[in-house]
């Protein structure tokens, strides 16, 4: 290792982004042993953005809201119109959640930014990454992409009727910016290539196989594809007791045979493509009263792949599946596409960048396939884009246990950091003084 290396494998602080991680926890809705919950633009959500404001204005740090409610934070020493690289993830929870998803991606820019205000990096915050909150995911990014406009995002609304619009307006959201045609716009409302060298991604793995290899951290070649459905089965309310057990149309029954059937092709479609994965995550029925008949049910069926065409014959298969099953019992069957996101691969030449960066620190770094989505994927046709992956104890995410090593996320930032001082041939030389936080 070389003397820059190894001062700065002293200054970046995993007490810090411990620090980090703890502050924002305690900032959620719910107690600590009950998981996390930062719903995009509640109150929990916009304290955690306020502490991360807070710690990069006392690190010298400016910062601006984009049109699409994302937050984006630089050293002051570098102005809005410097080419950067951009590093970020979100705050925002699923429900019950835990500490490291999301915040382990703005924690360890944030602590970059401290330690060495004279990289050329961004720290971005996307809003709405879980898609638990408006029932969508990547809102904030595909905004800024310019995949959503005002039109889809006036339409996607949260659990008290508020569109992503209405309820992101005082956080920045603004509509009639996001309608500017590219000519009016402000530049920092679109991605731009002409902004930002590239997008690092960092994240829990989510998965084992980090984990069960003993390794700290990986690079990501690929993102797997989602697609996404609600499906609502409509049979007949009657009443349970008088109603004899034929002919009855029971659209709950027909949703427990469409999950385990939907299960079933789950395993049949890994057993083509490993790794692939099928979900039915949530399922309500209607009146759901106990001596009531169900009249309707709505279960959402989350599907994933690395392979673009296995999510074709698989979707199509999910949908012959929901008619059959339907249709044997007199029901009927209303198929809504909610979500549709390809595979996306990652940048191999970031990829072998911070490889190489891991390699300086005396660290092999693996390459995995991710299985969960992220903003990396929204990001990743706009601007190379790549992901470090943080070993996960068990596997276990969008869960209170979540868990990572601190000094294996102390590293991964260490590795960005080296990264982008390689390739901006920077040499900081030694940091005599402590960073101002
Ligand atoms: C994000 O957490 C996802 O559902 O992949
Ligand atoms: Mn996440
Ligand atoms: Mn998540």
């Amino acid at each position: 290792m070389n003397s820059s290396g190894s001062d700065r494998t002293t200054i970046i602080s995993a007490e810090r982004i411990e620090a980090d991680i703890e502050a924002i926890a305690a900032l959620s809705e719910t107690p600590v042993e009950a998981g996390h919950n930062r719903p995009t633009f509640g109150a929990a959500w916009a304290r955690a953005r306020d502490y991360l404001v807070a710690q990069a204005t006392a690190a010298g740090c400016v910062h601006r809201t984009d049109a699409a409610g994302n937050i984006h934070i630089r050293h002051a020493s570098h102005p809005w119109t410097e080419r950067v690289w951009l590093s970020g993830s979100h705050i925002d929870s699923v429900p019950s959640g835990g500490k490291y998803d999301g915040v382990m991606g703005v924690v360890v820019p944030l602590e970059i930014l401290r330690s060495y205000p004279a990289l050329p990096l961004e720290l971005v915050v996307f809003a709405e990454e879980e898609g638990t909150t408006f029932g969508v995911g990547m809102l904030g990014s595909r905004g800024w992409a310019g995949e959503f406009g005002p039109d889809v995002l006036g339409a996607i609304r949260n659990a008290d009727g508020r569109s992503f619009l209405e309820a992101g307006a005082p956080f920045g959201v603004d509509a009639a910016k996001l309608a500017l045609p590219p000519g009016k716009r402000d530049p920092g409302d679109r991605i731009d290539r002409d902004s930002y060298v590239g997008l690092v991604e960092v994240h829990p793995e989510q998965g084992l196989s980090l984990w069960r290899l003993g390794c700290s951290v990986a690079a990501v070649d690929r993102i797997a594809g989602r697609r996404q459905y609600s499906v609502t089965l409509t049979g007949q309310e009657n009443h349970a007791g008088s109603t004899g057990m034929l002919g009855r149309r029971d659209a709950l029954a027909g949703a427990a045979e469409l999950v385990v059937e939907l299960e079933t092709l789950g395993l049949e479609l890994d057993g083509t493509v490993p790794g692939t994965v099928l979900t039915v995550g949530s399922l309500t029925a209607t009146p759901g009263a106990i001596n009531v008949i169900a009249g309707s049910t709505t279960l959402t069926i989350d599907f994933r792949s690395s392979d673009p065409d296995l999510l074709d014959r698989g979707s199509d298969r999910i949908r012959e599946t929901a008619t059959r099953v339907a249709y044997d019992r007199g029901l009927e069957c209303a198929i809504e596409a909610t979500e549709e996101i390809p595979p996306r691969p990652m940048s191999a030449d970031i990829c072998e960048r911070l490889t190489a960066a891991a390699a300086s620190l005396g660290v092999e770094m693996k390459t995995v396939t991710s299985g969960a989505l992220h903003d990396a994927a929204v990001v990743s046709p706009y601007l190379p884009t790549a992901m470090i992956f943080v070993a996960s104890r068990d596997g276990i995410s969008h869960n209170p246990d979540e868990f990572s090593r601190i000094e294996d996320v102390a590293l991964a930032a260490r590795i960005l950091a080296t990264m982008i001082e390689t390739e901006c041939g920077i040499a900081h030389g030694r940091q005599d003084r402590e960073p101002a936080v």
